[in-house]
């Protein structure tokens, strides 16, 4: 329900959210343990939290302020002053530069907007990042802004974000199997597939730099295929987009497989470490016939190319006269970014993250000024429990022709860090 600036709380601004903190309050209570044991101290606390976070947001949904301009210190009948809001924001890992940059951006935009910000890195561990949000959650943060690492595995910490009234940006990878995330800030991720797998038939020169046949490409070119970590709902994405261009050549054999592998459950690389790429990749090497020249490499993410070109270069790929097979890529990591000038990779796809950071942070401000942000896509995104309603953003592909034009002259990277091939 909409309210309007000023409404008395009691009549009309928002009893969803208050009702919701006072039911979790009884909710919690009745399991929370005998009175005096440690789980009843920490449940009580817990109560205390949800309530005032309840309460606080929903006398900032009733403040009718802009989304993203918040009106500073303004705290009574109206918007909580930005300064007492805290926005919690859980990234998976720190060992891909773009998450980085993602964490840093969003901590940035909000830190302009006034709004304290408690960034956390969950160091791939499943475990640490639902204990963070656990944190979060416990001390009156008021949206949570989450990369999820195991999509599936934050149902608990979501239904308690729920029941204090705090509302739950997925951040670039969808949380699945929960009612309980309000909205998902994205790439077209099918599409960053199908760029990968066409950018894949350029390199090969199967297509045509316009997208057209190339009727004289002779083949079969030997490729394998990599995909990412199953417990995130991306690598799906990525796989079928790859897949829908892909498949109709390797079923035509202008594409051969030579380890016959191309189901997503064989060749995922659990949690998109480049060590598990590196390692499948010198045993694809090593277990084909010797006689097999590969001609490309399907990577569905530049931390994954990292380690593929590890395992190809060790294996005297790129020298001696033996060609560097065609290996994609995604995110422009900036020692990526290095490899495709040093002719080790021949494309990534550029996903601009100070976008999705001011997508996020626009999403966030919409929310604490108590307005429903607008979706551009509400169809595609079934969590398996809800369609959750999405802004996606575009990607770019990247070759060694337009890093320039793409990803200096935006200001991405300074031609000096691309030149280093460090930030
Ligand atoms: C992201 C990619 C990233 C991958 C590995 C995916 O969820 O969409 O941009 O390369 O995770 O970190």
């Amino acid at each position: 329900m909409r309210c309007s600036k000023g409404a008395p709380l009691e009549v009309n601004c928002d009893h969803r959210l208050l009702g919701a903190g006072a039911k979790a309050t009884s909710g919690r209570w009745s399991q929370g343990g005998p009175r005096g044991t440690e789980r009843y101290r920490v449940n009580k606390r817990f109560a205390l939290v949800a309530v005032g976070a309840a309460l606080a947001l929903g006398l900032s949904a009733c403040g009718g302020g802009g989304a993203g301009s918040p009106a500073a210190g303004e705290t009574s009948g109206g918007t909580a002053a930005p300064a007492d809001v805290t926005v919690g924001v859980a990234m998976p890992t720190q060992t891909s530069q773009r998450w980085i940059d993602d964490g840093n951006n969003v901590k940035a935009g909000l830190e302009k907007l006034g709004y304290k910000v408690d960034l956390q890195y969950a160091n791939d561990d499943i475990p640490t990042q639902a204990s963070q949000l656990t944190t979060m959650i416990n001390n009156g943060d008021k949206v949570l802004i989450i990369a999820s690492i195991d999509g599936t595995a934050l149902s608990s910490q979501l239904a308690d974000a729920a029941a204090a009234g705090i509302k739950v940006i997925s951040y670039d990878r969808l949380i699945r199997g929960s009612a309980n995330v309000d909205f998902y800030v994205s790439f077209d991720n099918f599409k960053v597939g199908v760029q990968q797998g066409t950018s894949l038939l350029t390199g090969l020169g199967v297509l045509n730099a316009d997208g057209s046949e190339n009727a004289s490409a002779a083949g079969p070119f030997n490729v394998e295929l990599f995909a990412g970590s199953l417990d995130d709902n991306n690598a799906k994405f990525f796989y079928d987009g790859a897949m829908s261009v892909l498949k109709p050549y390797i079923d035509k054999g202008t594409i051969k497989i030579p380890s016959g592998q191309t189901d997503i459950n064989q060749i995922a690389t659990q949690q998109w470490k480049t060590d598990v790429a590196q390692r499948r990749m010198e045993t694809l090497l090593t277990s084909s016939d010797a006689n097999i020249t590969l001609n490309g490499v399907l990577a569905p993410a530049d931390i994954i190319s990292r380690g593929v070109i590890t395992a190809l270069t060790n294996a005297g790929y790129g020298s001696g006269g033996k060609a560097f097979p065609i290996v994609t890529g995604q995110d422009a990591d900036i020692d990526n970014v290095k490899l495709i000038n040093d002719g080790k990779q021949y494309s990534t796809i550029f996903k601009d993250t100070r976008k999705l950071a001011d997508e996020a942070i626009k999403v966030t401000g919409d929310y604490l000024s108590g307005k429903e942000p607008e979706a551009n896509n509400t169809k595609d995104y079934d969590n398996g429990n809800k369609v959750v309603p999405s802004y996606l953003l575009e990607s770019t592909v990247v070759t060694k022709d337009n890093v320039k034009s793409v990803l200096v002259d935006s200001g991405y990277y300074t031609q000096a860090q691309v030149d280093k091939g460090q930030k």
